[in-house]
């Protein structure tokens, strides 16, 4: 239960409120990780609060989380300094399952500050593939509000590069924006992928991975194909406290990963008490 002290190596901005923070721990190396696991950040004084990790494992990295400015806590984390401490607990949780994940087509779904906990996946998924030429596609989609809230905007670049079919679209387009304005679900039904060999990835805020489904189940994807990634209040990350609960899953065991089912999204569409 107790939070391992890390130094803050790096910090960056991606948008006017959102920070990432590479984390080294002050002794020892980082516990590993999956692609889709989240830690308890403490921000010393202030509280603690669940942050997905945003980079991949890979032994001996700082490990990286991407940080919106929400509230106390939140904003602590997103004010700390380089060579500040903060605490850090876990990893819990699932994770996307890319061991198990085979030969297969990936579409990858994210809105907003949800490309956090798939940037991980997405840079192991890249990496793998073999690139542009790679008979198994790996295709993203990511819906920010306005330009000036996409995050990872370089890794984008980057994922291109290495042979990912990525899309972008934002709600209000600014100066300068000449690409898509729109839902993410409005792009899907010509995103390159063969849903009878694909799995999918989705993460954002509920209503944007319910519609996701539904657009995603259209295109003849299974559901127990397609794999989201959930938020509730976590406090203790470990099955104790029952404060993650939703339905018969508690989030930090159980979740965040949790494969499609019509049930899973009924429980979605419940307003969190
Ligand atoms: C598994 C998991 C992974 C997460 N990963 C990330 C991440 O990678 N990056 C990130 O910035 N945030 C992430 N969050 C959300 C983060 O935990 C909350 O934003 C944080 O708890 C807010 O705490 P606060 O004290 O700063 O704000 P508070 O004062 O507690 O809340 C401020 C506002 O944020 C809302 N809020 C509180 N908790 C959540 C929540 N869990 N989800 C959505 N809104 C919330 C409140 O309703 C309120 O409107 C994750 C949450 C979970 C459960
Ligand atoms: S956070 Fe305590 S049971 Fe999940």
């Amino acid at each position: 239960m107790a939070p391992e002290p890390h130094r803050v190596v790096a910090r960056r901005h991606q948008t006017g409120d959102v920070v990432t923070l590479e984390l080294a721990p002050v002794d020892g190396e980082s516990a590993g990780f999956r692609a889709g696991q989240f830690n308890m950040l403490t921000a010393f004084g202030v509280g603690e609060v669940a942050i997905s990790i945003s980079s991949a494992p890979r032994r001996g990295a700082p490990v990286e989380h991407t940080v919106r400015d929400v509230g106390a806590v939140t904003h602590a984390l997103c004010t700390v300094g380089v060579g500040d401490i903060v605490g850090v607990r876990g990893p819990f949780g699932t994770d996307w399952g890319l061991d198990a994940i085979g030969a297969v087509d990936v579409v990858v779904v994210a809105g907003g500050i949800g490309l956090a906990p798939l940037r991980g996946a997405i840079n192991e998924l890249a990496e793998r593939s073999g690139g542009p030429d790679s008979s198994n596609q790996v295709a993203l989609v990511v819906g920010a509000r306005s330009p000036d809230q996409i995050v990872f905007a370089d890794d984008l670049d980057r994922w291109r590069g290495l042979g990912v079919h990525v899309e972008v679209t934002v709600d209000v387009a600014g100066p300068g924006w000449d690409g898509s304005v729109g839902v993410v679900t409005a792009l899907l039904p010509g995103v390159p992928f063969d849903p009878a060999n694909a799995v999918a990835m989705v993460c954002g805020p509920e209503i944007m991975m319910r519609f996701t489904v539904r657009a995603l189940a259209d295109r003849a994807v299974p559901l127990e194909r397609i794999r989201v990634s959930l938020e509730r209040n976590m406090q203790c990350g470990l099955g104790w406290c029952g404060h993650c609960q939703l339905g018969p899953f508690l989030l930090c065991r159980d979740g965040p990963v949790l494969s499609c089912s019509p049930e899973l999204l009924q429980l979605v569409a419940q307003r969190e008490r």
